[in-house]
């Protein structure tokens, strides 16, 4: 059997994928949501001293963004060109994403690979000619079913829409080419019962599985009735369904067809990150596709809930204006990097809301996490002239704060590194921060400073020490989420002169005790978390 599941020959690199986006439109904060989680994960493992590969692009064949750029009155390369140079690129930088690659699907390093794939297939006798008939999407870019359709009201009363754009479908009727997708039905049955974590969400899987029950249809792999994309090798009047050619883009910007070393260490995607509107294209086609190759297949596909506004799934023409850049200038981009992924449980909706960030910002980033780190750090400059004292008198309450930490790590390791359920690994840290400042309430180290005696001065210094121990460990944990105020308390704790760079210390060491050594200089560094401007009108 082809299909051996995640098991990759001789890889090294642990490989995430976002969705390869549609560059019709400027990124919003959908798309943001699903590019800082694979952020978020790849950084989380890097972290561990993995090897890891993250991937993300732009998807920008097929009739939508035609369309776009005819109405703006461009050629549809010229459009792409400049929404990837000017929007998604700006913007994955500006969020501070450390993509390993941006594949953009009209570079020849893809075209021509799909091509090679395509004509492979159809040479295997897995393509033929037909022609089909039925609703069509170009916003999802898919046939539809007829069952899936939902009825028009208002504007839209008497015509068949898209459940997921709310807009009529068209009625197309082509010549296409097909491949045969309904052999692989019951592959594909066997395949996710052998990996029962394949798809996830459960309620993702279940779907998915319901779906492919019923029994598939062929699948249209060509276009005929334009031209913007990769033309079919064998028959040129055809372009290659944009899908097809998009979910390429997993193997060909890791060397498929080109540079086998790099495919080998690479490929399949240990994760394929993307929103749940696009799951039946990655657990159903994707791994069909690869099947009829004789590829391995990935090692899971999640599917993320979708950002809400009015009750509707978050897209260009109901985003009430709100850009990334517009939470970033008054958030900051830690905090919004860490907002979505701490208010939203992975795979579920959620909705965004200005006062929601607002009381989580002022309540856990800048009053528990903020104010822990000022205050540590201005102890230490003020009972000990800024070096780090060494903890001689510790106790059960510190040995409390030790636990609590290790305690952290293993949590946040588990659900953020292997679960992807980020809300439970980043509220993991969060409660160990509450933690520390509920020891520091009670130990009060400014009455313990009143006390001269040196056991008085020893209690005083293990408190600190403490203090400061736990928050080396929270600058580590918090790394992958919050890189920039995480290297800002890394180097007031003097940690990157004592131990070395942040990036480098390994999450899983983060819960050992006594890392940090006495005698490191604290420094009161620039705030965390400022306090909030007025909200902007
Ligand atoms: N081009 C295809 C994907 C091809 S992948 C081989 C596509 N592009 S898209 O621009 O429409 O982006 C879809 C992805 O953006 C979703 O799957 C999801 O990851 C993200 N999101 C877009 N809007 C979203 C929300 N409102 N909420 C959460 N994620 C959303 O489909």
């Amino acid at each position: 059997m082809a299909a051996t599941g995640s098991e990759k020959q001789g890889a090294t690199a642990y490989y995430v994928s976002t969705p390869i986006y549609y560059v019709n439109d400027a990124p919003h904060l959908g798309h943001a949501y699903t590019t800082v989680a694979g952020d978020v994960l790849t950084r989380w493992h890097r972290q561990r001293g993995e090897k890891v590969w993250y991937l993300t692009g732009t998807d920008e064949h097929g009739q939508k963004i035609m369309r776009t750029a005819e109405a703006n009155d461009v050629t549809p390369q010229a459009w792409c060109d400049k929404l990837v140079e000017e929007a998604w690129k700006p913007l994955w930088e500006h969020l501070n994403i450390a993509n390993d690659d941006f594949i953009r699907t009209t570079e020849k390093r893809h075209t021509d690979r799909v091509q090679e794939f395509v004509q492979d297939l159809y040479d295997k006798g897995e393509i033929y000619k037909g022609g089909y008939e039925g609703p069509y999407c170009v916003g999802c870019e898919e046939y539809k079913l007829p069952g899936d359709l939902i009825d028009g009201e208002g504007e839209f009363a008497g015509q068949k829409l898209c459940p997921v754009h709310k807009k009529p479908v068209e009625l197309l009727k082509e010549e296409n080419y097909f491949f045969k997708l309904s052999e692989y039905g019951p592959k594909l049955l066997e395949f996710y019962a052998a990996n029962p974590g394949f798809i996830q969400p459960e309620s993702a899987r279940n779907e998915v599985v319901n779906f492919v029950e019923q029994g598939l249809q062929d699948l249209s792999i060509s276009r005929s009735t334009f031209d913007w994309g990769v033309p079919v090798p064998w028959d040129d009047k055809h372009v290659i369904y944009v899908w097809i050619d998009a979910l390429l883009n997993y193997a060909t910007a890791v060397g498929y067809g080109a540079n086998q070393e790099k495919f080998d260490g690479t490929f399949p995607a240990d994760v394929h990150l993307i929103g749940k509107d696009i799951l039946r294209f990655h657990s159903v086609i994707w791994p069909a596709m690869l099947m009829a190759q004789g590829l391995p297949l990935p090692g899971k596909v999640v599917a993320n809930g979708w950002l809400m506004v009015g009750g509707e799934k978050m897209s260009k023409s109901n985003l009430t204006g709100i850009k990334p850049q517009d939470l970033t200038s008054h958030f900051g981009v830690d905090a919004y990097r860490w907002y979505f992924l701490r208010a939203i449980a992975y795979g579920s909706d959620g909705s965004f809301s200005w006062e929601d960030f607002t009381a989580r910002y002022t309540s856990e980033l800048a009053n528990d996490y903020g104010n822990l780190a000022s205050r540590v750090a201005a102890m230490v400059g003020k009972y000990f002239g800024g070096a780090l004292p060494e903890a001689t008198a510790v106790g059960d309450a510190e040995r409390a704060v030790q636990e609590g930490l290790a305690k952290a790590v293993a949590t946040a390791d588990q659900k953020i590194g292997e679960e992807l359920d980020f809300q439970s690994g980043i509220l993991a840290v969060f409660d160990f921060v509450k933690q520390v400042n509920g020891y520091i309430t009670e130990q009060e180290p400014w009455k313990v400073a009143k006390d001269t005696t040196p056991e008085g001065q020893a209690r005083l210094a293990t408190i600190l020490y403490t203090a400061a121990e736990a928050l080396r460990g929270v600058a580590v944990l918090l790394n992958a989420v919050m890189p920039e105020t995480s290297q800002s308390l890394w180097e007031s704790l003097g940690a990157e002169e004592s131990l070395g760079a942040l990036a480098d210390q390994k999450v899983q060491d983060a819960g050992a005790w006594g890392i940090l050594p006495a005698g490191t200089t604290v420094t009161k560094g620039a705030v965390l978390f400022p306090r909030l401007e007025e909200k902007p009108a």
